[in-house]
């Protein structure tokens, strides 16, 4: 017996036996919005990887009876595109894994909340989507276990340092893998942990913590012995150098996780990632205290190919900005001097991720091809923190050789930026999230056997990895 509310015709509370009634009214008044029919699939298309158990959303939108105390909410917060989180300016190109909401999806939540958001025939809804086991977004074939990171409940000025740590991958032959997942077990801490792939070698000691302590102020501003607020990164032993080039190819990869990430999968394009024979991990981790000590326990999904692939995916974790980025305390409409990376040999973009820190407005990615054409292919117009978006073109993009992306940011110290930590300040490249960072990380397409640092000349960014 399933219990439904039909409004109007049946008195509410009524039980009938569903698969005898036909939902069709019996005049010609359009049928109501109901939840069954228009309203589970967009959420199921649209919400559902994030708000179901064990991810990050608050609440699970699976069942009309976990739906319908939001449905005002849900009404306010789609007519203000503020859910899906999606940042990408519609006007400049398509993209696969485009979460937002249509204007006519919008207008059947709209219209089924104004209705008194009914749930409808239970026939009429879609099969549930059946979700991988254990909150992973892919199936894995392998899992490797990360390191064990105890998170206290009150650091001293509630502020933990960057934390790494290295462990063996477990993985005895060269591997090409297809999708990779990094799982936190306790998303209610977990800022961001980003891996990086590095060659094993006989003097590395596993499972050791290294913290990256900054000295602080008062306000938990890192600031130098004498008290001064830090240098400028380029006065920084070792940091921000615009020359420090193009690192070593770590191989095997480099992915993090960050609230709403969608895992890294490479099927798409028919791609892989080679994770070389015995690489050690290295998880660099960055936790926020919540008032209860808890143990991360991230873990590492990935599946794996049969056959080597076409294609090898490279992603590239880069910082641009440079010695003479630096934002005046007040300034509103900073732009950071730009990045250019010009390419040395053709290849496809396939994944873009603009990451700033707090003070981060905007972000815009061009090509400008050999013959000075420049096509702008991301555009994100209201940059938010909070949400690290990976966008991932529909089609690949061709990036001729000799080619240039060009990244322009701006940023807003402004007391009109709600998050500002601090307008009074001049703000410099740092990894802390009260300096700032320019970094447009992006992914390529290349033949398999291209080395991830030959494919970039040398230009004013850093490469913290890239592979
Ligand atoms: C990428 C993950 C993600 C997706 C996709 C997503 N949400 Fe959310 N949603 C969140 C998170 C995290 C929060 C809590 C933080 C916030 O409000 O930003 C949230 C908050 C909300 C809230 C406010 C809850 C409150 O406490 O007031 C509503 C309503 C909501 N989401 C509806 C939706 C709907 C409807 C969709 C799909 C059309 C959707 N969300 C898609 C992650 C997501």
């Amino acid at each position: 017996m399933t219990r439904y509310r039909w409004a109007g015709v049946l008195a509410a509370g009524t039980a009938i036996v569903v698969a005898t009634i036909s939902p069709k009214a019996a005049d010609d008044t359009p049928a109501p919005v109901t939840f069954a029919k228009d309203v589970l699939p967009i959420l199921q298309r649209n919400c559902q990887s994030c708000h179901r158990p064990g991810q990050i959303a608050p609440m699970s939108l699976l069942s009309y009876e976990e739906v319908r105390p939001w449905a005002r909410a849900i009404k306010t917060k789609v007519e203000s595109r503020q859910m899906p989180p999606w940042f990408a300016d519609p006007q400049y190109g398509r993209f696969a894994n485009d979460r937002s909401l249509g204007q006519p999806d919008i207008d059947t939540i709209v219209k089924w909340v104004d209705g008194g958001a009914p749930q409808g025939n239970p026939a009429d809804a879609p099969q549930a989507i059946e979700w991988p086991a254990d909150g992973w977004q892919i199936k894995p074939d392998i899992i490797v276990r990360g390191p064990e990171f105890r998170v206290p409940a009150h650091p001293p000025k509630n502020v933990i340092e960057w934390t790494t740590m290295v462990v063996p991958s477990g993985f005895t032959k060269a591997t090409w893998v297809t999708s990779m997942e990094l799982k936190p077990s306790d998303l209610s801490v977990t800022h961001h942990i980003c891996i990086t792939f590095r060659p094993h070698t006989p003097n590395v000691k596993y499972y050791v913590m290294n913290w990256q302590e900054s000295p602080r102020d008062a306000e938990g501003v890192a600031i130098t012995e004498e008290g001064q607020q830090a240098p400028p990164p380029s006065a920084r032993p070792g940091g921000g150098s615009p020359n420090a080039g193009v690192g070593p190819g770590t191989g095997g990869g480099f992915f993090c996780y960050v609230p709403g990430v969608q895992a890294d999968d490479y099927r798409l394009y028919g791609a892989a990632k080679l994770i070389p024979a015995n690489a050690d991990i290295t998880f660099a981790a960055h936790y926020t205290p919540s008032g209860k000590e808890v143990v991360d326990r991230p873990l590492v999904g990935f599946t794996v190919a049969e056959t080597p692939p076409q294609k090898q995916w490279i992603s590239y974790g880069i910082s641009g900005g440079g010695p003479t980025f630096a934002i005046p305390p007040n300034d509103s409409n900073y732009l950071s001097p730009p990045m250019e990376m010009e390419f040395t040999t053709d290849v496809d973009l396939v994944q873009m991720m603009p990451h700033m820190h707090l003070r981060g407005k905007d972000m815009t990615y061009h090509l400008v091809y050999p013959d000075g054409r420049d096509e702008i292919v991301l555009n994100v117009p209201k940059y938010d923190f909070n949400w690290q978006i990976v966008y991932r073109p529909q089609t690949t993009i061709r990036i001729p050789k000799g080619a240039k992306l060009h990244v322009d940011a701006h940023y807003n110290n402004g007391t009109s930026n709600k998050f500002n930590p601090n307008p009074n300040q001049t703000v410099y490249i740092g990894r802390m999230t009260w300096e700032e960072m320019m970094a447009p990380f992006f992914g390529i397409l290349v033949p398999r056997d291209v080395e991830a640092a030959s494919v970039l000349k040398r230009g004013n960014f850093v490469l913290d990895g890239g592979a």
